[in-house]
């Protein structure tokens, strides 16, 4: 069953989709083969063609169950008007955020942002009936933490920051959502049956304001996506056991756990919901035969609900693309 409608069907007893987060990406000489002739990452985002072929590259080698367009979150900061870099070590580094940069209306941005949807377009075109295409967007806390450079180069809010422009912060979430509704309705027309939602520093929001910054953007969002009859994936990463609260209040279609949640403790407390992921990337890295015992575990965890296959956080770059494949045929012939 093709994902999209098996995270919005309530039947269990068909197999495990597979997919993973980042598959599109550093790990693969094919992909470091095009990334080498384009040394401006926006600029290949924005290159249809490219695009097109790198999003295809993990489909051909591994025939997963979903496609994940190759773009960045930080594609809609960019397409309002600020400059993204990405500094090895430091991550993605963004100008400074004026507010009268934010003038640039949905509309303007999509414009900005239109090979990216050529690219969904192009791809559906080419990928098989039978898989899903992820279109994808930051959450908006998540993207208000790269544009308003809210996090400490060891990953760690800035608290100073995050208290005195906390009303800075509540305008802007707010002005992202409408922003992102725009985005989300254009890859959708353009031909992405599911969207994923990445909360990647969800993590870092003090406790008080989870639910102000995290699950009430959400909610917005899933609202949105309901409204249209998209299936949305949840990714509020590094909010432990708050998980359960977030799908009470949110209602994903379904929800990607991290690797830090115990999925024993997810198998029971968050089953109504389709449940994603979950294995620690780093296991991809260490002894093959640990690794496949968990892969086992949590395809064993998770037997009688609906879940799909994926890791509890992107590919890292020092994965070998055997191991990715030594982990596709335990899940296919489980
Ligand atoms: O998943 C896929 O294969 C599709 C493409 C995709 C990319 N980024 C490509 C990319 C997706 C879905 C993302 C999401 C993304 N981008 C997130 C959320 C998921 C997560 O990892 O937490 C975040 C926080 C970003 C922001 C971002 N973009 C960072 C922190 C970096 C630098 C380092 C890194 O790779 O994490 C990027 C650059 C980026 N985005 C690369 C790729 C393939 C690496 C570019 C390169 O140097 O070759």
């Amino acid at each position: 069953m093709i994902l999209s409608r098996y995270i919005t069907n309530q039947k269990t007893s068909v197999k495990k989709p597979i997919w993973f987060m980042r598959q599109a990406g550093r790990y693969l000489p094919e992909f470091m083969e095009i990334r080498k002739q384009n040394q401006d990452f926006i600029k290949l985002c924005l290159n249809a063609k490219l695009a097109t072929e790198i999003t295809l590259q993990p489909i051909k080698r591994y025939n997963l169950d979903a496609a994940i367009i190759f773009s960045d979150i930080l594609m809609v900061p960019h397409a309002l008007g600020q400059k993204v870099t990405f500094v090895k070590d430091h991550g993605p580094q963004l100008t400074y955020f004026e507010t009268g940069k934010f003038s640039r209306s949905p509309n303007e941005m999509c414009k900005i942002l239109e090979p990216v949807y050529s690219a969904i377009n192009l791809t559906r075109n080419q990928l098989n009936k039978d898989k899903s295409l992820i279109g994808f967007i930051g959450a908006p806390w998540t993207l208000g933490v790269y544009m308003m450079n809210l996090k400490e180069d060891k990953n760690t809010l800035n608290n100073e920051k995050f208290y005195t422009e906390l009303n800075f912060i509540r305008f802007n979430l707010e002005r992202l959502v409408n922003i992102l509704f725009a985005h989300i309705e254009k890859q959708y027309q353009a031909g992405a049956d599911v969207i994923q939602m990445f909360d990647s520093w969800a993590g870092l929001i003090p406790e008080k304001h989870v639910k102000e910054l995290c699950f009430e953007p959400s909610k917005k969002i899933r609202d949105f996506c309901k409204l249209k009859n998209i299936p949305l994936i949840c990714f509020p990463k590094g909010i432990g056991k708050k998980y359960k609260d977030f799908i009470e209040y949110v209602k994903p279609d379904c929800v990607n756990i991290d690797y830090e949640l115990d999925p024993v403790w997810a198998s029971e407390n968050l089953k109504d919901t389709c449940i994603q992921g979950g294995l620690d990337p780093k296991k991809l890295l260490g002894d093959e035969k640990l690794l496949l015992t968990e892969v086992k575990n949590y395809l064993d965890i998770f037997k009688n609900q609906r879940y799909i296959f994926n890791l509890g956080h992107g590919i890292l770059p020092e994965t070998k693309p055997e191991t990715v494949e030594k982990i596709v045929k335990i899940v296919r012939d489980y």
